[in-house]
């Protein structure tokens, strides 16, 4: 299986003046949790890392720290994740059939999770990896004021790894460009063209690190296992 790994961000809900996934959780950074978990999950064959230019001296360094035994590519990212998975896509190797996208941001996803979402995606079109969501959520408008409250029983969080067939998410992506949508993940565009997503079960540790309390919730995770 190909897996992307969205990772061009600019950390700036994180505070840092660098890309969050440099910043270190125990002993390595963020990106290396998630490239060990990849490297570690059996069915995962390529990995591409989508990140700015400026940036690769310090991801490579990374990555030749890891020894990783998979072929891992650099790829340049975009200005919003959107961008940057569509590059991703160009990227791909003629034969990818199907990809696993991830954000490099959810270090803390197992390989098993990969492992799962790369054999479901060989049976649909696409999938997500989700859990249900705890709390009630409330629409709010701009004023500030509840809208609506949709049932619970509905609502999943969504995570990734993200699976598609490549032709579909490619096609999805085209369709993005010439609609203008703005979508922060990929199974949003195969929605909005009418293309069914199925949910795999997530995992409640995988969080995406977002804010420095994030970092220390994952320090105290990986601490655990
Ligand atoms: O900002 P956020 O945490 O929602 O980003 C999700 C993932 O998308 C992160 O791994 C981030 O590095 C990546 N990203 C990207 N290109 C951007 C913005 C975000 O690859 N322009």
């Amino acid at each position: 299986m190909y897996l992307l790994i969205p990772a061009a961000g600019s950390g700036k809900r994180m505070g840092a003046n660098c890309n969050k996934l440099l910043l270190k959780v125990h002993s390595q950074s963020i990106i290396a949790w998630t490239l060990l978990a990849a490297e570690a999950a059996s069915q995962i064959r390529w990995i591409g890392i989508i990140s700015q230019p400026s940036e690769w001296h310090d991801f490579k360094a990374i990555v030749a720290g890891l020894a990783m035994t998979k072929p891992v590519e650099f790829i340049p990212g975009g200005t919003t994740r959107q961008e940057s998975v569509y590059n991703g896509l160009q990227a791909l190797p003629s034969e990818a059939k199907e990809v696993l996208i991830h954000d490099g941001a959810r270090c803390l996803a197992t390989p098993e999770l990969f492992n799962a979402c790369a054999i479901a995606i060989l049976n649909c079109p696409g999938l997500i990896a989700a859990v249900p969501v705890k709390d009630t959520i409330k629409v709010v408008g701009e004023s500030g004021i509840i809208e609506s409250t949709p049932k619970r029983e509905k609502l999943w969080a969504a995570q990734t790894p993200q699976g598609f067939n490549v032709q579909l998410l490619k096609q999805c992506h085209a369709e993005g460009v010439r609609q203008g949508w703005e979508v922060t993940d990929d199974a949003a565009l195969f929605e909005k063209c009418g293309i069914q997503v199925r949910i795999v079960p997530g995992e409640e540790t995988n969080l995406k690190v977002t804010t420095p309390q994030d970092l220390a919730i994952a320090e105290l995770i990986l601490s655990l296992r």
